[in-house]
């Protein structure tokens, strides 16, 4: 009768530790995927920034911060997607499928991120415009592959 008590108990707790530990993961994945947006929002926000330069032919080495910080995104975006982080996301589950594909992608928009970098350290405006353009294009091939689009 005791050692029954007794296992019913520990089966008891095992099951408590199991439900808090998938309530502790839910929301860790809600968490990475709003981590992941808001890292987008700041990327968005840096290629604002480098627009806004461009247009006004400004100071060109808040360009060159920006690029950086751009770069620093994106290598912590990569790693915001664990297995199973796809509820209220708009990544597409491509992500996961083909992670080569993904890193791929963003590997090419880090490239073009050195370039906007290299060229806006020149002082070349024009060349900053060209890589300006081809980071837009890096950031429209991934989304075209891994995110839904918005509706
Ligand atoms: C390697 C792939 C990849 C690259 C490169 C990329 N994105 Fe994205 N982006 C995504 C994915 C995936 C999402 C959806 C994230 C989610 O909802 O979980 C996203 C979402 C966004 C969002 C919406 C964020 C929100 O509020 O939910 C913006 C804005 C955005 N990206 C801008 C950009 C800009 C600007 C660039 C280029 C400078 C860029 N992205 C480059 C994959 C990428």
């Amino acid at each position: 009768m005791k050692k029954q008590t007794l296992v019913g108990t520990v089966i008891g707790a095992l099951a408590a530790g199991l439900m808090i530990g998938g309530t502790t993961i839910a929301l860790a994945q809600a968490d990475v995927v709003k981590e992941r947006q808001e890292n987008r929002k700041a990327t968005a926000a840096q290629m604002r920034a480098i627009k806004g330069v461009i247009d006004s032919k400004g100071d060109l080495k808040a360009v060159v911060a920006s690029a950086a910080k751009l770069k620093e995104l994106e290598v912590a975006f990569v790693k915001l997607f664990p297995a199973g982080s796809d509820k209220d996301s708009k990544a597409l589950p491509t992500v996961w499928s083909d992670m080569p594909g993904f890193l791929a992608a963003s590997k090419n928009a880090e490239a073009a991120y050195d370039k906007i970098a290299v060229a806006a350290g020149s002082g070349d405006l024009a060349a900053v415009g060209a890589a300006f353009a081809d980071a837009g294009k890096a950031c429209g091939a991934c989304h075209e592959k891994f995110r839904a689009k918005a509706n």
